[in-house]
């Protein structure tokens, strides 16, 4: 189902596999997205045999957010499917466009062999600090998520150009503003968007809650977004369509 309820953002309830065919070559000027990252624990068991709820939400916390699809890859077949998604994602974007996809320790290198193996050119990585995070006994805090950076050929130069930060900081939404499990910050998400020209078009094939969308449209970029959760769909249209009355489009 596809829901364009607005010029400037569209969100579609399906299959990223299943919709990102169906998107125009060369249509958009990025891609920021946050798969499922099919990580969690120390062995595959734990990560194919447990809910997304099971893996990220932490037996202390209160919060009863909806579960999500897509957590139950073993770590041949996600490397695989990204690969798929990804090779997607160039076709749907512009030459010179950049793809940013955010990953943890775990499955960094297979988000890194994903992105070069669909043909985007390898760029870096940002890591993501996040503050809060638990201590580790007789360990280190695992306190960054990393996002990778790839670009469609020779980067496009903006017209104005744009110096933006190596590395990322901010906490994940609490209390009321948490409406996903694995929810980004929108403040961080707005220096991502910015790698976009102002006048272009962000992908999210796997949206969520709809932050890279939120992030794009208060910096005056366009939005398509792909979310197969049901619930999750519906709360992306929903913080989609205020974040589009607010920005005055
Ligand atoms: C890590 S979350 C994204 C969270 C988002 N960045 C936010 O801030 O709300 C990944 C999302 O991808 C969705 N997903 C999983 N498999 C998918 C698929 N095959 N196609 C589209 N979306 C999928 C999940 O339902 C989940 O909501």
């Amino acid at each position: 189902m596809t829901c364009p309820t607005s010029p400037t953002w569209t969100l579609h309830n399906g299959d990223a596999l299943a919709v990102l065919p169906t998107l125009p070559d060369a249509s958009v000027d990025c891609v920021i997205t946050d798969p499922p990252y099919n990580s969690g624990g120390t062995a595959t068991s734990q990560r194919v045999n447990q809910t997304a709820r099971g893996k990220y939400v932490g037996s202390n916390v209160k919060h009863t957010l909806a579960d999500f699809a897509g957590e139950n890859r073993d770590q041949r077949s996600f490397g695989y499917w990204m690969t798929l998604v990804l090779s997607e994602c160039l076709r749907v974007s512009r030459p010179g466009a950049s793809a940013l996809v955010f990953s943890d320790f775990r499955q960094l290198p297979a988000v890194s062999d994903a992105l070069q193996a669909a043909g985007w050119t390898w760029r870096g990585v940002i890591p993501w600090f996040k503050p809060n995070t638990r201590p580790q006994r007789d360990g280190f805090r695992r306190s960054c998520e990393y996002v990778l950076w790839g670009s469609h050929g020779p980067l496009a130069r903006h017209p104005d150009p744009v110096y933006l930060p190596g590395l990322l900081q901010g906490s994940q939404p609490s209390g009321k503003k948490r409406q996903h499990i694995t929810q980004k910050p929108v403040a961080v998400m707005q220096e991502l968007v910015k790698v976009c020209p102002p006048d272009g078009t962000v992908l999210d094939p796997f949206a969520g809650a709809g932050s890279t969308g939120v992030a794009a449209l208060a910096e005056g970029r366009g939005f398509v977004g792909v979310e197969v959760t049901p619930h999750y769909a519906q709360v992306a249209r929903e913080r989609l369509a205020d974040a589009s009355t607010e920005a005055g489009a």
